[in-house]
């Protein structure tokens, strides 16, 4: 199948728009049919020395909230950042970060202008779930450029380019999912990633490690974590 990225209705969507707070909340059905945050929690079990993790892509932040539950008892106080093109984070999600003694921060932007303006990014964890397969290999390898020089490890879970994704991804009105997730979830897979093709858009050199698999039926995970000398 030739990766083709379209316009996905929920971006198109106003975030007060009760068909577009309706398709988040189909999002996190499919993250959690797709087993998304094992995926994540499952590539970041090593990433020592982290203390600050980055959600590009955020949404809601109730995928990093339960991805923080899970890694709180190794990883101790950590500062979440979710970054989106939408402040969508309410009282309860970030109250659920608090109680981990995690602060959090939402901030409104494009995730490429955000990432334009960090710094080195020690000790900084960069995620991104069902975000990548939005933009182009053009602009992902500029995204990686950037993300590259500021995190130790970046991990991402995304749909898998694949026959049995689709066919899957047509199905989901069976669960209940609206027209705008009826939408956009096929024409997320079909923008989705197969092989080594993210691995390949990553800058080239010895300095980090990579990883890409397929993560259960309808998922593929990445993860590039800068090798530490010694
Ligand atoms: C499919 S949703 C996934 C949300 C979240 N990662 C999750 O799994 O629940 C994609 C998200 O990316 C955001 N987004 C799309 N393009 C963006 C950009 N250039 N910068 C920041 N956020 C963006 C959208 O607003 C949306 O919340």
């Amino acid at each position: 199948m030739e990766r083709l990225v379209e316009t996905e209705w929920l971006d198109t969507l106003s975030p007060r728009d009760s068909c577009a707070a309706r398709s988040r909340s189909d999002i996190r059905r499919v993250n959690w049919l797709m087993g998304n945050v094992d995926v994540l929690e499952r590539l970041l079990r090593g990433a020592r020395g982290s203390c600050r993790i980055v959600d590009l892509g955020a949404g809601d932040g109730t995928f990093l909230l339960r991805l923080a539950r899970r890694l709180a008892p190794c990883w101790g106080r950590t500062e979440a950042v979710l970054v989106d093109r939408h402040d969508l984070l309410c009282a309860q999600t970030r109250d659920g970060f608090l109680e981990l003694g995690w602060t959090v921060e939402s901030v409104q932007a494009d995730a490429f202008d955000w990432l334009a303006g960090q710094g080195t990014g020690a000790g900084t964890v960069l995620i991104a779930n069902l975000f990548l397969h939005h933009f182009s290999e053009e602009q992902l390898r500029s995204l990686f450029e950037m993300a590259s020089s500021r995190c130790i490890v970046f991990a991402a879970c995304e749909p898998r380019r694949k026959a049995i994704a689709l066919t899957a991804s047509r199905l989901l009105g069976l669960i209940g999912c609206n027209a705008v997730t009826r939408h956009d979830g096929p024409a997320s897979v079909r923008a989705g990633f197969a092989a080594t093709e993210l691995s390949a858009l990553w800058p080239q050199g010895s300095d980090w490690e990579l990883r890409e698999d397929p993560a259960g039926w309808f998922g593929h995970c990445f993860l590039a974590r800068r090798v530490v000398e010694g």
